[in-house]
């Protein structure tokens, strides 16, 4: 599927196809797969996890992945599995999330490490650190063995240039200022409310 969609083969590096599918995309590649009714991650590539790992997720169940997030299991888990359950052979569906994140590695799959930096810092000279990181996500069935591939495509972008879109920047502030307490709580974003109050105050948002 992703040679026909880039019309371009996969290099042949002697790896397993999903590595070498891996190599041709900028996005991570999971393959889910439904045994006895439950959706598992039976197969990824994974090089710009936000935290969390590889060891992690395989063979997890959805419930067992989403138990962290603020009503994950049983309800998003189960709504997740309703969308694998009946997706269309050619339909794609689409979504995006946001978090803060200090500094620009792009391979996290521990999010401690960077925000005890941070916290090292202190929320001046953490606050021209800060990034905005997008996942965009996308998934759709495999026709050959009704499986799901879920794909994860991260941007990292420098937070200062964002604020001072004048359309982005007030977005943002909103988004962080108006986030729910579990929302704020599943992200950690107590540990970078300073640097970001910091930044936000001197961007005058
Ligand atoms: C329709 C598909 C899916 C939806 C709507 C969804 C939804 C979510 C949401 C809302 C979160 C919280 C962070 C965020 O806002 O993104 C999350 C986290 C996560 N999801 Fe999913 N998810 C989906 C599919 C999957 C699949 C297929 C996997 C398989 C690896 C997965 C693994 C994870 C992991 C590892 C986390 C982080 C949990 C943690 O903090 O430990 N998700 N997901």
């Amino acid at each position: 599927m992703v040679e026909s969609a880039l019309a371009e083969a996969a290099p042949e590096t002697g790896e397993p196809d999903l590595a070498r599918a891996r190599r041709m995309v900028s996005d991570d590649l999971v393959v889910m797969t439904a045994e006895d009714g439950e959706w598992r991650t039976a197969a990824l590539a994974l090089c710009q996890p936000t935290f969390f790992s590889a060891g992690h997720a395989i063979g997890k169940a959805l419930d067992g992945l989403h138990v962290p997030v603020p009503d994950g299991a049983p309800r998003l888990a189960g709504a997740i599995a309703h969308v694998f359950n009946s997706l269309a052979a050619d339909a794609v569906f689409e979504r995006f999330n946001w978090t803060v994140q200090f500094g620009g590695d792009r391979y996290t799959p521990d999010g401690g490490p960077l925000r005890a930096q941070a916290a090292a810092l202190g929320p001046e000279a953490a606050a021209d650190q800060l990034h905005l990181r997008v996942e965009r996500q996308t998934i759709r069935r495999l026709p050959e063995t009704g499986g799901v591939l879920f794909t994860i495509r991260i941007a990292l972008d420098p937070l200062v240039p964002v604020l001072r879109n004048p359309e982005t920047g007030a977005a943002l502030a909103a988004g962080w200022r108006g986030a729910a307490d579990n929302a704020r709580r599943y992200k950690c974003w107590d540990a970078l409310e300073a640097a970001m109050e910091h930044l936000l105050k001197r961007e005058n948002l």
